[in-house]
């Protein structure tokens, strides 16, 4: 038998578009995991530490025979073998310790993004950036500010795993199928975001007409604390299934041009009374990454809420534009 390849360019056994996550650890190994099983793109997972992205790697392409999934999958250390991505999604940056106060992660967080970030631009200038490292609404503003891409290719994650949480609530409390339930969650990823009652539905039905004022009031409360609520049972880190599994939704999207209408950290500039921060509201993802903000006609209390929201946000990057970064 005689076997002639006759394209010898290729860099890939697959000539698919290319995703770089920055940072092996368990919300980009499992990012990286879930896109490469999806077959989304050629996959490159890059960390600092030797030996990590390249040992998780193989053991994903061990997986592929079994999973049946055909996918490059290259753990590195070097920022040359990301050249050329369509997407990065960046998840490195520290956890926060004990001791540790908001600000001294914030400060050590954006220093790792923006060098992150320089990389990135240097070797895939065209890319578009997800970002999850929190806290979120400051290290997307910083990616953007370092970058200096159009705000449409600067996006974070937050909204997606906020709203997904508060999804799995509402289906468990009634008892039906998450895919019966759509709901919204808006304003910066921490304790002031504001989820919204009055946009979730099961089934087309608005959840004010199956749910209790109070009952909805008590799953609210325990989206805004969903990601706290996991790190108090694992003591020693924080959530990566469902955030890797945002980030990934948000990359499909964008990968395969969905025009898919997903709650997003966007950079706004007059939408919402707000401008020059990011805040979570619901976007239009495709191809050329952000491709639409949709301003809901908010209520009072509503407006309310997102405006303390952006107070927040506007602390932190208060925070990081001091640090001389960019
Ligand atoms: C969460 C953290 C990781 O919401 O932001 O789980």
């Amino acid at each position: 038998m005689r076997w002639s390849d006759t394209d010898t360019t290729k860099d890939s056994r697959f000539n698919r578009k290319k995703i770089t996550v920055v940072g092996a650890g368990n919300v980009g190994a499992t990012a990286a995991f879930l896109a490469a099983t999806k077959e989304l793109a050629n996959i490159v997972l890059i960390d600092v530490v030797e030996g990590i992205p390249q040992g998780k790697a193989l053991d994903m392409r061990g997986s592929s025979p079994i999973l049946r999934f055909d996918a490059s999958v290259i753990g590195t250390n070097d920022y040359a073998d990301t050249a050329n991505s369509d997407l990065v999604i960046i998840t490195a940056g520290i956890a926060r310790k004990p001791g540790m106060s908001r600000n001294d992660l914030l400060s050590i967080n954006a220093s790792i993004i923006a060098d992150v970030t320089r990389n990135i631009v240097k070797h895939s200038p065209n890319c578009i950036i997800l970002v999850v490292t929190n806290p979120l609404d400051a290290m997307v503003y910083t990616a953007l500010r370092v970058s200096g891409f159009p705000k449409h290719r600067v996006i974070g994650m937050a909204g997606v795993l906020d709203s997904a949480r508060m999804r799995l609530f509402i289906a468990e409390e009634l008892g039906v199928s998450i895919n019966n339930v759509t709901a919204f969650v808006l304003g910066g990823h921490g304790d002031t975001m504001v989820p919204l009652p009055r946009y979730s539905t099961v089934a087309g039905i608005p959840v004010s007409e199956l749910l209790s004022e109070e009952c909805m009031q008590a799953i609210s409360d325990r989206t805004a604390d969903g990601g706290a609520e996991v790190v108090r049972l694992l003591k020693t880190g924080s959530a990566f299934y469902a955030p890797a599994a945002s980030v990934v939704q948000m990359a499909e999207a964008i990968i395969k041009d969905n025009k898919r209408i997903l709650p997003c950290c966007a950079y706004l500039e007059g939408e919402y009374g707000m401008d020059g921060y990011y805040l979570g509201v619901p976007c239009k993802l495709g191809a050329g990454g952000l491709e639409a903000i949709i301003e809901l006609d908010l209520t009072e209390d509503e407006n309310r809420a997102l405006h303390r929201s952006m107070e927040a946000v506007a602390d932190l990057v208060e925070s990081v534009d001091k640090l001389g970064l960019y």
